[in-house]
């Protein structure tokens, strides 16, 4: 009896003393009366939060591979073959991060797809649309620098291939090219690039962008969907953040956990063969999925459109079609509002049947 309420008081003691000093009851208060409309219930509402716990898994696992991984020419393949080899579970931890990944990369996709049709990019969320963007790019570029760090022959060339098309933008391709490949090749320069990008430079801007994604979402809720702006206040039903759709959350992320866990161990990620810069590119050598839709493309463009290069013509191509994808809330804002809807329904079918269909010809034909 004696030892229980001396616990109490003692985790009493503990709470009052944070509390005094940094208010924690209020945050506690907070998070209690938090609610969330019930439309947050369905399935699309939790693919920020999955996009979240992924990048935590490929942070945890990333620094644990840094442990052993030796970002240069003539030890990143050793590296990662004894990492794989000897290292106890280091083939899992090395499983778990290529698989998550790839998995983080689907997620963001997705989300990005439900936020648009949801139109939760519209005033007063353009902000979390922008910073929104800027993480899609920052989550493949991870990937794309990322993939050249074990130094295998697929790697390597699809790294040249990659870093060849970024050459081909107008006016800065060169010194974009140069700048990525630290010099006119892909050398172990290229390698030590890639390898700061990816520990250091990506990871800095992607916290910055998150903090802030999160932090608009933070002060302004979730949008409401147009249907049930429309409902009557009295049916506008919402449901405790704790513990309903945190306990939700939890289990979604738990799902997610058991997925990839399953992926890492049943389809352990390869290593193949060492990059030999002097060797021919093998057959089939492709870059990433979420990357597989441009250079299907591309390689469908004939030499020439009009006076210019079909290379060229698709970088621009891209180029052009990114950037209206980033200002979707500009030009929304200034679509006739008979037509707004619409507009952005069109759009957003036509680009995902676009990127699904090259994909699947990027598979079939490489
Ligand atoms: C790793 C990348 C990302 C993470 C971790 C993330 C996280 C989140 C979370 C947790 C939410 C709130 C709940 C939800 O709707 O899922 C959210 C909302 C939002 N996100 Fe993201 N997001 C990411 C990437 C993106 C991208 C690529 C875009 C668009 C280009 C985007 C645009 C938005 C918008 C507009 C909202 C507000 C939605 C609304 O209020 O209905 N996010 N994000």
């Amino acid at each position: 009896m004696e030892n229980k309420n001396e616990k109490k008081s003692l985790r009493g003691k503990i709470y009052s003393w944070f509390d005094e000093r940094y208010n924690i009851s209020g945050i506690m208060d907070f998070a209690k009366k938090k609610s969330v409309p019930k439309f947050r219930e369905t399935i699309w509402y939790y693919f920020g939060g999955i996009a979240l716990l992924l990048f935590v898994v490929q942070v945890v696992s990333g620094i644990l591979l840094l442990m052993y991984y030796k970002g240069t020419e003539d030890l990143a393949f050793e590296s990662v073959h004894f990492i794989s080899t000897k290292v106890s579970f280091g083939w899992l931890i090395r499983s778990v991060h290529s698989w998550s990944a790839n998995l983080m990369v689907l997620a963001v996709f997705i989300h990005m797809f439900s936020v648009y049709f949801l139109k939760g990019f519209r005033k007063p969320r353009e902000l979390t649309w922008y910073t929104g963007f800027a993480l899609l790019v920052l989550s493949m570029a991870f990937g794309f620098s990322g993939y050249l760090l074990p130094w295998n022959e697929l790697a390597f060339f699809a790294t040249k291939v990659g870093t060849d098309i970024v050459g081909e933008v107008p006016i800065i391709g060169e010194g974009l090219l140069r700048l990525l490949r630290g010099g006119d090749d892909v050398t172990g320069a290229t390698l030590s690039r890639f390898f700061g990008f990816h520990v250091a430079i990506f990871p800095g801007l992607f916290v910055i962008f998150l903090f802030l994604h999160l932090l608009f979402i933070q002060r302004q809720g979730i949008a409401e969907p147009d249907d049930w702006q429309k409902l009557p206040e009295s049916e506008k039903k919402t449901i405790p953040f704790f513990p309903n759709f945190a306990y939700r959350e939890l289990l979604i992320w738990l799902i997610v956990i058991n997925i990839l866990a399953i992926l890492a161990v049943f389809f352990p990620w390869e290593l193949g063969t060492k990059a030999d810069a002097f060797a021919s590119a093998p057959e089939g050598i492709k870059p990433e999925w979420y990357f597989l839709f441009m250079f299907q493309l591309l390689k469908y463009l004939p030499a020439h459109i009009l006076f210019i290069p079909g290379e060229l013509f698709g970088v621009l191509l891209f180029g052009v079609g990114g950037l209206l994808w980033a200002v979707v809330p500009f030009w929304d804002k200034r679509t006739p509002e008979g037509f707004r809807n619409k507009i952005i329904t069109y759009v957003g079918v036509f680009v995902i049947i676009f990127i699904l269909i090259f994909t699947i010809l990027g598979f079939i034909m490489n």
